[in-house]
């Protein structure tokens, strides 16, 4: 039951009120007893929104403004944490560390090194051990890691700022689409002329921190070869002896997802070809067993006939006129059986889980472009010349499109 059912529902059976956070309670408490036992994605996902429905109830209405409006704080002072090396020196300690011993990692102020770390602490990103000492937690732990460095550096450093003009921006365009390679939010707010993908290139630790990105924004959530039957299939279908490719990584970035396939299907017979803009599979994934091709979405595809074009996070960069030029880019270079795999979110029409609904933004913020529903994939591929069969994955994740020429 949400939340506005129960405050709207609150009187029981017999007539008595009852308390509206009494069934909060109760679905907390069930969603997590179901995950307890079966340690199910969708069940732990259900958990959490049920507790957020809880914690969302225990505030004030006007006070939960003052918390909406000033959660951009949090970022920033996980972001200043970064610099500060307080999640890899804490990490690193067996003992708790004091706030004089973390200000000096980099000469910071000590009181504005404490600012910062009230509020790690408020967040649960340290845990404060007592008045001035602090302590790992596996928020910490999990900060250290260079992969959520690089999540923070990206969406902090180079979208902040766009996420900022973006009510600007839209309203100057009457809340309308404004489409065009360099014409979105990231350039209005950042000043630039130039294609984000070439601005990414044009400075080896912006390159990185982008590959970086792609490479963890699958965060916890499985992979398309733990939750979904198609790619056992896609391996049982390949004839090995017609010396075709068996699949395209179209836009691979530096091969993750390609290494991913590959460590669980080690004994496919044809070859794998790792597509993207050449800047980047110079840096590709050490030891990958693939061809490197430099291309570009908008041109000829280069490989004819394989048997799967993969494609994750690659549309939900454009908008639907330039899906359209890269689809038909693959579309002719496809035989007859061939299969385009399409990995993004499918957004519910109803209902839809916040991490997808935001990252829906995300994309407007760096690439002036969306996710997309069912309908949305199917009128844009159908209009490209496919048919499409979803997938949806376990939880909150990325779904699975298997697109064919009609
Ligand atoms: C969102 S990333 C996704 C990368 C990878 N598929 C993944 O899921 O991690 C988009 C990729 O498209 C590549 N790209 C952008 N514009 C391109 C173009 N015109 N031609 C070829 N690749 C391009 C970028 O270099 C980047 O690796």
């Amino acid at each position: 039951m949400s939340l506005s059912n129960i405050i709207n529902n609150t009187n029981g059976a017999n007539g008595a009120a009852h308390d509206p956070l009494d069934s909060l309670l109760e679905s907390v408490t069930a969603s997590v007893h179901a995950f307890k036992t079966g340690r199910q994605e969708r069940d732990r996902v259900a958990a959490l929104k049920a507790a957020q429905e809880l914690v969302r109830s225990l505030h004030q209405p006007k006070d939960n403004v003052y918390h909406l409006v000033y959660s951009p704080t949090q970022a920033m002072c996980v972001r200043m944490g970064i610099d500060l090396e307080i999640f890899t020196t804490l990490s690193k300690s067996t003992e708790p560390l004091s706030l004089k011993d973390l200000a000096a990692v980099k000469g910071a102020n000590p009181l504005i090194t404490e600012r910062i770390l009230r509020v790690l602490a408020g967040i649960g990103y340290v845990e404060e051990h007592d008045v001035h000492l602090y302590k790992a937690t596996r928020m910490t732990q999990q900060m250290a890691d260079r992969d959520s460095v690089a999540v923070v550096k990206f969406i902090y450093d180079y979208g902040m700022s766009t996420v900022a003009k973006i009510p600007e921006f839209l309203r100057s365009h009457n809340y309308q689409f404004v489409d065009g390679l360099t014409s979105g939010p990231w350039n209005y707010a950042m000043g630039h002329e130039e294609v984000i993908w070439n601005w990414f290139g044009a400075d080896p630790e912006r390159l990185d921190v982008s590959s970086s990105f792609m490479e963890a924004d699958r965060g916890s959530r499985p992979s398309w070869v733990e939750w979904c039957s198609l790619p056992a299939q896609l391996v049982k279908t390949f004839d090995d002896t017609s010396k075709d490719v068996f699949m395209v990584d179209v836009a691979g970035g530096r091969g993750h997802d390609l290494r991913t396939f590959m460590d669980k299907f080690p004994d496919v017979k044809g070859n794998f070809i790792l597509e993207d803009m050449g800047h980047v599979i110079e840096q590709s994934v050490e030891g990958l067993q693939a061809e490197k091709i430099a291309f570009d979405l908008f041109r000829e595809q280069p490989i004819k006939g394989a048997h799967v074009y993969y494609m994750k996070f690659i549309l939900h960069d454009w908008s639907d006129d330039q899906c359209h030029q890269i689809l038909t880019r693959i579309g002719e270079a496809m035989r007859p059986g061939s299969k385009l795999i399409i990995e993004e979110f499918i957004l519910p029409e109803k209902d839809c889980p916040m991490l997808s609904a935001m990252w829906d933004w995300e994309m407007m913020v760096f690439c002036n472009s969306l996710e997309r529903s069912e309908t949305h994939w199917t009128k844009v591929l159908s209009e490209a010349g496919f048919t499409a069969k979803f997938y949806y994955p376990p939880g909150d994740g990325q779904g699975i499109i298997e697109a064919e020429l009609k």
